[in-house]
């Protein structure tokens, strides 16, 4: 696992998306894992700017990690829908090569199932982002998650069901269930590359890095991951020993 740590969100987003922009520049065709989130934000429009200056989308697909669970690909909290807001409408990347779980299918059961053997026909994913939930979680794969996990449907913590809720509407309950990318998939990734900022990440990135290996922090798996690097910043970085 390589440790880079940045001394602030903005410089640590600088480096994750260089790392993306490097990757698709040299392997244009690659298929690249995507995450969501607030932390991604800066690294979206990055990837924007660097299209902008050329960086073209249009042979690498993309499949990103998760998707909540009965919402249709238009409801502004969807996962696609922020995708296609962040990246995907803004880049030259082909429509049907840009990949997410199917939150609204009638059977998530058997669309879980799909989306695993649609990667594995695609993949392997030349570089897999990710994220850190404050409770060690990659995808939606919450503490407890099997560490060698394929793609399924996946109840949420209420800790993640919270963290979650700010994107809600006072009025809206917000999602209890999620198609989310497997651990077991995640790791057949060639390269992974995890972003994570704010001190409300500190004590998982510490887990994740320093502590043992444990379904406890599905995070900490990336321990065994033979090409995995962790962009923190300083705030992030601040329970390392
Ligand atoms: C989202 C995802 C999640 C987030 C994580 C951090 O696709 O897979 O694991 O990466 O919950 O979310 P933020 O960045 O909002 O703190």
């Amino acid at each position: 696992m390589r440790i880079v740590i940045k001394p602030n969100a903005s410089d640590a987003a600088d480096t994750c998306a260089a790392l993306i922009e490097a990757a698709l520049r040299k392997t244009p065709d690659m298929a690249l894992g995507l995450a969501t989130g607030g932390t991604m934000e800066p690294v979206y429009a990055r990837l924007r700017a660097a299209h902008e200056a050329g960086l073209s989308f249009a042979r690498c697909s993309s499949f990103n990690l998760d998707e909540y669970v009965g919402l249709a690909g238009d409801h502004p909290q969807s996962y696609r829908h922020y995708m296609q807001q962040h990246l995907f409408d803004h880049v030259d990347i082909r429509p049907e090569a840009a990949h997410l779980p199917d939150g609204a299918a009638a059977d998530p059961v058997a669309a879980a199932a799909q989306y695993d053997a649609l990667i594995g026909r695609c993949g392997p994913i030349g570089l897999q982002l990710l994220g850190l939930g404050s409770n060690g979680h990659i995808g939606f794969n919450e503490p407890s998650s099997s560490l060698v996990s394929r793609s399924r449907v996946k109840t949420l913590t209420r800790k993640t069901v919270e963290a979650n809720s700010r994107f809600f509407g006072p009025d809206e309950t917000p999602p209890h269930l999620s198609i989310t990318m497997g651990i077991g998939t995640i790791m057949e990734a060639s390269r992974i590359v995890l972003l994570a900022t704010g001190r409300g990440k500190a004590q998982a990135a510490a887990a994740m890095i320093e502590g043992p290996l444990s379904a406890h922090c599905p995070a900490s798996i990336l321990q065994m991951h033979t090409d995995a690097t962790v962009i923190l910043d300083e705030e992030a970085a601040a329970d390392l020993a």
